[in-house]
């Protein structure tokens, strides 16, 4: 019987995040292009005696999160033993923390995409990815992305994925801001502010991709949020300038943000960046990052 399970899972960044009309629910139609970046968390699920469903967090942002069932990782446990009739299902689980919390790159989507492989593994349910997408989806528009990793063209609310033929490793900084952003709020500040226009990502984007080509990779960032989120927390201007005029190939808010991201040409250039960014009271610190890498996967 398997005792304890880890999962390592990745964070996402928004490459193209077109954003149109909500429905009736209040979500709104998306075209993004997402990509899922080495910063990521890691997830331990230990076997605990039946109905018995724990958390906890240790790491960035630990004290902020709710450990109750409010928290998407304890609602991933719960979905995954109630919808696979897993018989005596209980679990310990603890997370290690290294994506910003409320930081626009799906730190709460991915525990609950990590813990829906872990608990897969540790009750032995045998779901495949894709028996896992729904329950994802059901879960949070991003979850679906963090099992499936690489670089995705996400449609409908985010959770309809095709992956894309990219080439290259893509060399991430990214900007943490000293406060979250909540991404309702966000939405609601586009919704004021704008007006919905075409959910279709750029050609320019899916072909430098496709070529590996970091410069015109850069130019072609696109986020619809980025002005709702700017507006509301309008230092982030200067740390997407900063980082402009530090050398980065492209910048852009990741997701809803606050957290910024920076592309970079190479490892070196990523370091260089972090550096020039940390120096700025706006930003609490710096991280690096690669991507494309895997979704959520069990650790040997
Ligand atoms: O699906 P998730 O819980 O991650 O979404 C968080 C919030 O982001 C939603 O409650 C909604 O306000 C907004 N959202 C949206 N349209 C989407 C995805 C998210 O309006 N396609």
């Amino acid at each position: 019987m398997t005792t304890a399970v880890r999962v390592r899972v990745p964070a996402k960044v928004n490459l193209a995040l077109r954003v149109g009309g909500a429905d009736a629910s209040g979500y709104h139609e998306l075209g993004t292009v997402f990509q899922a970046v080495s910063l990521g968390d890691e997830i331990l699920a230990e076997r605990a005696p039946a109905g018995v469903f724990t958390l906890a967090f240790h790491g960035e942002g630990a004290g902020f999160l709710p450990v109750d069932d409010t928290n998407l990782a304890m609602r991933a446990a719960k979905l995954l033993a109630a919808r696979c009739e897993v018989t005596g299902a209980g679990v310990r689980l603890t997370i290690r923390k290294r994506i910003p919390v409320a930081g626009g790159m799906a730190g709460g989507s991915a525990d609950a995409a990590g813990t829906l492989v872990a608990c897969n593994a540790l009750w032995q349910v045998g779901a495949t990815r894709s028996d896992l997408h729904p329950l994802a989806a059901e879960l949070g528009a991003d979850v679906p992305f963090l099992l499936l990793g690489g670089t995705a063209i996400g449609t409908g609310r985010g959770d309809q994925l095709t992956s894309m033929m990219t080439s290259g490793t893509y060399h991430w900084t990214f900007a943490l801001a000293h406060s979250g952003l909540s991404t309702p709020a966000v939405f609601r500040e586009f919704d004021r502010t704008s007006t919905p226009d075409t959910t279709e990502i750029p050609v320019e984007l899916v072909e430098a991709l496709r070529l590996g080509d970091t410069g015109a990779v850069g130019a072609s960032l696109v986020n619809d949020l980025q002005g709702p989120a700017v507006s509301l927390l309008p230092q982030l201007a200067h740390t997407l300038r900063l980082g402009l005029e530090a050398g980065a190939l492209g910048a852009i808010v990741s997701g809803s943000g606050p957290t910024c991201a920076f592309l970079a040409g190479s490892s070196a250039h990523a370091a260089e960046l972090a550096t020039a960014l940390a120096r700025f009271s706006g930003v609490r610190a710096a991280r690096r990052a690669f991507g494309p890498v895997a979704g959520a996967q069990v650790l040997p």
